[in-house]
Formats: structure tokens, C-alpha cells, sequence
């Protein structure tokens, strides 16, 4: 299939559906428990409508803009997604590296398939790292150097996940990495040559930042079971500002859903905070985060901090793009939509994810009325329908396994 015929984030999805073995696929394509929060995620993104501007000058467009002071030729990042070699083999190099030509911003996790030095080794760009506080310090302080060392330009610290939410698919599956040789796995893997094929040609099979580097780690399959032991739940403020002050670099707080955990997030000197819910993995019954996005906003305002929000859960879509830029976020991150196009065509398929967003929030941004993203703001949205999201009623639908 030609990469041109290829329309919206939706084809990618679908095509990653046939080639990805089901165990990582459903990892990819699922929420929390009801995934009631997960589906808000886009369904509060299409209840938001775009004003339509005629006869304004629509030549000399640009998407341009900053991230932590950095150009990027758009505002979305690719955020850190655990797994992600699992997609691909050697997932995160090909979506690294797709990134860089693009310019805009690749995130690692501390979850990734290919370690922090596999990606340095074969990019050149500076990248993000993101890090788990993890109850072995010596560990996660050790994972801080390799990262300084890697050259990261920024630390993410994912505040939400130090318990795990239950994601029913993954149980049912018995998610690991690699997959283990059960019977079921084994008559999936047939029906997914492509994938098996190119998984036999690398060495990296399992987490890369941990097996081996980790205290009696050498064999790590399964993100629950690392969870439940390594993750530290006590994970508090202090321990933010002591991870700041080891890191030394630009920091940010990935996760943040209520304004008050917004300020604090600005007091402890982070330069940048995520509006997320996980993508509506960890807290269902969470509001959306385009839901969110408004209260932190004015928040972040109101203290006349300057750190800045972006918006992560539920970006399908540039026009998703522009309406959180719309509703006041200066930066958006993307998970499933590069995922779908790694798992479908690998490194070209996270380029043709990022040149369908890019496309798209360009062209709606002309249709309203604009030719530069850093001018866009609420103006553009039909009133009545962008402000009272976290009091609409919940969108809920029947899962079907
Ligand atoms: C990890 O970040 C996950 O959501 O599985």
C-alpha cells in the first residue's frame, strides 16, 4: 500500500491492528478498567467546534513555534510510550529517528525496548527522557547519569503512574516482553510474519533500560510485575525537587489533572507541566484532559508563572492539535497516533503520522482564519461549546473484548 493513500491517523490504526501481535496491539489500544476516560479523551475533542473565517488572506502559513525554547516545526511532541520496540523492532530508534526529520521532539521511557544509549547512538538530535521514580534510588539516580550522559535535553517525571491502573486486556493477554511461548501467543505470532520476521533480525527483545542494568534484573518481561515492585507510591513533592536538583536540566511534569497540583508543579521550578490522564490508562472516571486543560491554564495565569502546558491523551488528529492550542496549551504530545504508524510501516509510518497532523491542524488553521499558530487562541472556537467540557455528560459505551 502506497504511504500517500494513507488519509488519517484511523488507516494507520487499522492496518497496525492486522500486522501487530494482538498482546501489543490491545496495549496500545486500551484504557483503564470501563475506559470510560480513555473515550472522553477524543470524544470531548470532536464536542469543541472551530469557527470558519472567509476571504483572509490564508498565504504564508506556519506551524512553527517552541518547546522549552527549542524550535519545533510544529507543536507535538512524541510523548514516551512504554513498549514501543515491541511495535517495531527497534521501535523507538525508527520513531527517534522519524522525529529528528521532522523536527519536533522525541521522548524515551524509562519502559522503552531500546535503551537510552541504543537511541543516542543512532540519532543526533537531542532527545527527552522520561523517568519513573523508582523505590531503588541508587538505580533511578543511575538512570538520571545515563541520561545526562546520553545528552537528553529535558527529564519528563511521570507523576501518575506509581501504581498501576488495571488495564483488563493486558491481564487477559499475559502482556510481556518478548512474548512468552504459551500456545495461544505462539498461534497469534503465525498470522503476523512481518512482525516476526523483523523481530528476528534484533537483539532487542526486552526492556533495555532496566535488564542488566537493574539490581537482580535479568529477566523482565512484564510492566505489572515491575510496577508493583520498583515503582515508590510514595512519591511526593520533595522527592521532585531532589530529582530537579540531580538532573540539573529543564524539567517536566508529566500528568497533572487539577490546578492546585498545577502550582506546585510551577513552585518546585518545573518548565514545563503535561495535561494528562495517561492517556486514560491509570484514573478512570478522570475528565478528559482537553476537559482539564482551561482550570490549569488560568491557574498557571493567575501566578503569572511561566512554565508552560501542554496537553497530552487523545490527539487523533491536527485538528486536535489546534483546538488544545486553541483552548490555551502551548504544546501538545502524541502516543497512539505514532504508534499506529509504527506498528503499521515502522519509521515511515511515524512520518506519515506526523505529516497527517501536521496537514491537518495547517488547513484548519486557514479555514480559520489564521497563518501562524502562535497567534491562535479561543477566538477560533464556537462559544458554548469548548467551556463547560468537564461537566458534559460522560460519553460511555460497552467495551467488546
Ligand atoms: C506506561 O506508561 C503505560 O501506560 O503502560
Amino acid at each position: 500500500m502506497k504511504l500517500s493513500t494513507i488519509t488519517e491517523i484511523e488507516d494507520l490504526r487499522r492496518i497496525a491492528k492486522r500486522k501487530l501481535p494482538r498482546m501489543f496491539y490491545d496495549y496500545v489500544d486500551s484504557g483503564s478498567w470501563t475506559q470510560t476516560t480513555y473515550r472522553n479523551n477524543e470524544t470531548d475533542f470532536d464536542k469543541i467546534k472551530l469557527r470558519q473565517r472567509v476571504m483572509v488572506n490564508m498565504e504564508g502559513r506556519s506551524l512553527g513555534t517552541t518547546m522549552l525554547g527549542t524550535p519545533v516545526n510544529m507543536p507535538v511532541a512524541i510523548a514516551p510510550t512504554g513498549f514501543t520496540g515491541m511495535m517495531w523492532a527497534d521501535g523507538e530508534i525508527h520513531a527517534a529517528r522519524a522525529a529528528e526529520k521532522f523536527g519536533v521532539p522525541f521522548s524515551l521511557s524509562t519502559m522503552s525496548i531500546c535503551s537510552i544509549e541504543d537511541v543516542a547512538a543512532h540519532t543526533t538530535a537531542p532527545f527527552w527522557f522520561q523517568l519513573y521514580v523508582m523505590r531503588d534510588k541508587e538505580f533511578m539516580a543511575n538512570l538520571i547519569r545515563r541520561a545526562q550522559a546520553a545528552n537528553c535535553s529535558a527529564l519528563i517525571l511521570t507523576a501518575d503512574l506509581q501504581v498501576l491502573g488495571q488495564r483488563h486486556k493486558d491481564i487477559k493477554n499475559g502482556l510481556s516482553a518478548p512474548p512468552k511461548p504459551t500456545i495461544a501467543n505462539m498461534l497469534n505470532l503465525m498470522t503476523k510474519p512481518e512482525w516476526c520476521f523483523n523481530m528476528l533480525g534484533t537483539k532487542r527483545r526486552t526492556f533495555g533500560n532496566i535488564v542488566g542494568h537493574a539490581k537482580d534484573v535479568e529477566d523482565l518481561s512484564s510492566l505489572s510485575a515491575w510496577t508493583a515492585e520498583q515503582f515508590d507510591p510514595a512519591l511526593s513533592w520533595d522527592d521532585v525537587a531532589r530529582i530537579r536538583d540531580l538532573w540539573g536540566g529543564k524539567l517536566i511534569i508529566k500528568g497533572i489533572m487539577e490546578p492546585e497540583d498545577a502550582i506546585l508543579a510551577a513552585k518546585v521550578g518545573a518548565d514545563a507541566l503535561i495535561v494528562s490522564n495517561h492517556g486514560g490508562r491509570q484514573l478512570d472516571g478522570a475528565p478528559s484532559s482537553i476537559a482539564a486543560l482551561s482550570d490549569i491554564v488560568q491557574a498557571v495565569r493567575a501566578e503569572k508563572s511561566n512554565i508552560e502546558v501542554w496537553l497530552d491523551s487523545g490527539i487523533r488528529s491536527g485538528q486536535d492539535v489546534l483546538k488544545a492550542i486553541a483552548m490555551g496549551a502551548s504544546g501538545t504530545m502524541i502516543g497512539r497516533a505514532f504508534l499506529y504508524g509504527l506498528g503499521a510501516f515502522g519509521e515511515d509510518g511515524v512520518r506519515r503520522s506526523l505529516e497527517l497532523i501536521y496537514n491537518e491542524c495547517d488547513i484548519s488553521m486557514a479555514f480559520c482564519g489564521h497563518t501562524d499558530i502562535n497567534e491562535v487562541n479561543q477566538d477560533i472556537l464556537v462559544k458554548g461549546t469548548f467551556e463547560h467540557l468537564k461537566s458534559a455528560p460522560p460519553f460511555v459505551t460497552p467495551i467488546n473484548w
